[in-house]
């Protein structure tokens, strides 16, 4: 064989191995997809004439053929270990006291404080730098080997970068394996729609996905990892770096990614402060965190203060409040939404919740009910996970009253008495009556909503009574409402009925792509309509187009193109585009939409990283406008990053990007960067 064609095999492996790093760890691409895409055929092609060349670590070699009968059994290098759970700051600072007096007061408290990442232990085992083990966590004693399953995950190296270390024989390591939120909302839509029981959480998912025997499966499931502990099995961790912190850089470099909201912290009352900050800011993470654990960072004192029966002394689980209590089903009440699906919902005695009060749950589709067979006056569990609508997760039948009755989903809608539909292979009911209210209602409400054409002030009790009160009957019948009609409700005055209307005739500036958003088509996302408009810049051409034309666009699948096709079809929904045309809505791309692709991409290729608060703008704000200028904005500051964005009370992000030599800039400079705005 042809030495050039080994020698180009090594390559195209390296090139692709330093894409999908910058990507999936770096969360920074650095190569075009369809670059990736071609690189990544040529590789397969020589690989399947030369399968001699094929190795273990190779990108091709990530997702296995056949999928595994069973999994077996093996016992860990180095065992793993839980950790004891504290649920207050008194707590933390009881196990503080503990580990004190065992070392004496005088020694250093330096603590390394991590984000406890709700998903499931994996431990990996490298030889000579390649992947030749992924085990489940198990007793901590032995575990499964899910191998096949564990190098799909992308963000798992199949080779470290062992630059220096090459003497490291066997390196074991460890973390946790989980689903991003997205993902398991993706997922739970798909279980119900196939009327399959929804997973409780994503740790439950994420479980349950690396239990799968076929590992193309759980390719498509998108998992991710971050790594938090490193071992030489028969050797002490002090071999390896001095500190947790320093390990922490160490698998970094090895190739891992290593969670960016770590901090190290010099006293107890630094751990509080960043577990109090965390308690509320992780609902804004894509991943769930049910706690923070903290670790004495020198792995000397770790040593010294060694382990009980079941867990390290060095280190402690932080967890916050339970996020699932019992309360008792006082009705059950069933909604009817934008979409006329119906929802039934139980109604409960108000309960605490991961700091929230709860008094309301959805029950979701009524297979839903007949599996929890939940009857009023019940006693039940309630969850809350992340962002995520609280549910009943089961019921506890011995608590349950002697007279209840099963409960029975109406057939005739409880808003406007229609009858409901049920198709055959779907779980829900739905009401089919374009003119019922509870559907107006919910369009309206989308058709407000920030992300369709954010007209801000028209909140649900508002729409209620517009509705209510027969002013509107369509979303295009906002535009014609009048002072004096709004300054007619309750709780509104001249004034505000002014603003309001104003507000309503700015949404007419709206782009396109938020209007066709606004318009709710079933599985028309902001995404999605982001696309579409980008290829069908007006709205003739899309109500024109074939299912066919729409399913051809990359990201759009059959069930869209349907459901979009189907839309443009019904009568009623063609008179309210006719409507919003003449009353002045954008239903095509502006000149500059159009030009904005080409032309004002200043930014292009340019990454970067925001911090702190700006003095003008929201995040979200400044995110967006470099994102239309052609930039990237990511979450955490690498060598790639060309500028960091700093406001005021920047933290750890500044300090970094000041030791990496970045390009530190503020909001207006920011602005100065920017294409004219107007
Ligand atoms: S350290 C001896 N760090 O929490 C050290 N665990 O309740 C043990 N977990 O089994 C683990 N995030 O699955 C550690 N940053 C983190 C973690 C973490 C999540 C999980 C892990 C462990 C469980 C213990």
């Amino acid at each position: 064989m042809d030495v050039k064609v080994e020698a180009r095999v090594k390559e195209l492996r390296k090139l692709l191995q330093q894409a999908s790093y910058a990507y999936y760890v770096l969360d920074c691409p650095i190569m075009e997809d369809a670059v990736y895409d071609q690189l990544y055929r040529e590789l397969q092609n020589l690989e399947n004439q030369y399968p001699q060349l094929i190795t273990s670590d190779s990108p091709t070699q990530r997702v296995g053929e056949k999928p595994a009968t069973q999994f077996f059994s093996v016992r860990h290098h180095v065992p793993l270990y839980s950790l004891e759970n504290a649920f207050s700051v008194e707590e933390l600072k009881a196990w503080e006291g503990r580990w004190l007096r065992q070392l004496g007061s005088e020694v250093e408290r330096e603590y390394v404080c991590e984000l406890k990442i709700d998903g499931n232990a994996l431990a990996l085992t490298y030889e000579k730098g390649v992947l030749v083990r992924g085990a489940t966590r198990g007793d901590g004693i032995m575990g499964e080997d899910i191998t096949q399953n564990v190098r799909t995950i992308r963000s798992i190296p199949l080779r470290l970068n062992l630059e220096g270390l090459e003497t490291w024989e066997r390196i074991e390591v460890r973390g946790e394996a989980f689903l991003p939120l997205d993902v398991f909302a993706q997922i739970n839509g798909e279980r119900e729609k196939n009327g399959e029981t929804p997973f409780a959480n994503p740790r439950n998912a994420a479980a349950g996905t690396l239990r799968q025997l076929d590992s193309r499966i759980v390719d498509k499931r998108r998992l991710d990892f971050f790594a938090y502990t490193l071992h030489i099995p028969g050797q002490d961790d002090a071999m390896i770096a001095n500190t947790q912190w320093e390990a922490l850089e160490l698998l970094s470099k090895l190739g891992f990614k290593v969670n960016p909201h770590r901090r190290l912290c010099v006293s107890i009352q630094e751990v509080a402060d960043y577990y109090r900050y965390w308690d509320t800011e992780r609902l804004n993470l894509a991943y769930m965190t049910d706690g923070v654990v903290v670790k004495l960072n020198s792995f000397k004192l770790q040593e010294q203060l060694g382990f009980t029966q079941k867990f390290p002394r060095w280190a402690v689980a932080l967890k916050y409040a339970a996020e699932e209590a019992p309360t008792v089903v006082e009705n059950i009440s069933v909604n009817v939404g934008r979409t006329g699906a119906l929802t039934p919902l139980a109604e409960m005695r108000p309960v605490q919740l991961a700091g929230t009060t709860v008094s309301r749950a959805t029950l979701h589709n009524s297979d839903r009910i007949a599996q929890l067979d939940i009857r009023i006056g019940d006693t039940v569990i309630v969850r809350k996970a992340g962002e995520i609508i609280p549910e009943v997760v089961r019921v506890l039948k011995e608590l349950r009253p002697e007279i209840t009755t099963p409960f029975v989903m109406p057939t005739h809608c409880p808003v406007c008495g229609q009858p409901v539909v049920k198709e055959r292979d779907e779980a829900v009911s739905r009401c089919v009556n374009i003119s019922c209210p509870a559907i107006l209602k919910g369009a309206i409400e989308h058709w407000v909503s920030r992300d369709a054409l954010d007209i801000r002030g028209v909140g649900e009790k508002l729409v209620h009574q517009l509705v209510d009160r027969g002013l509107v009957h369509s979303v295009a019948d906002l535009y014609e409402l009048t002072v004096s009609q709004i300054a007619g409700l309750e709780r509104m005055g001249q004034k505000s009925a002014e603003k309001l209307v104003a507000a309503i005739a700015q949404s007419k500036n709206q782009p396109w792509s938020r209007v066709l958003y606004g318009l709710g088509i079933r599985h028309v996302g902001n995404v999605t309509a982001q696309i579409l408009t980008e290829k069908f810049p007006t709205v003739a051409d899309l109500s024109q187009a074939s299912t066919a034309k729409i399913s051809a666009i990359y990201g759009i699948g059959a069930e869209i193109a349907d459901s979009i096709y189907n839309w443009f079809q019904v009568d009623s929904n063609q008179r309210l585009i006719a409507r919003l045309q003449a009353l002045g809505l954008q239903l095509a791309n502006t000149q500059e939409e159009l030009a904005t692709n080409t032309t004002n991409q200043v930014l292009s290729g340019k990454i970067f990283v925001i911090t702190g608060t700006l003095p003008s703008l929201k995040r979200d704000e400044a995110k967006a406008l470099i994102q239309k200028a052609g930039g990237k904005v990511t979450d955490s500051v690498s060598k790639n990053t060309d500028f960091l964005v700093a406001g005021s009370e920047a933290g750890s992000k500044l300090k970094k990007a000041e030791s990496l030599g970045i390009k530190i800039i503020d909001e207006a400079q920011l602005l100065a960067m920017l294409p004219d705005r107007n």
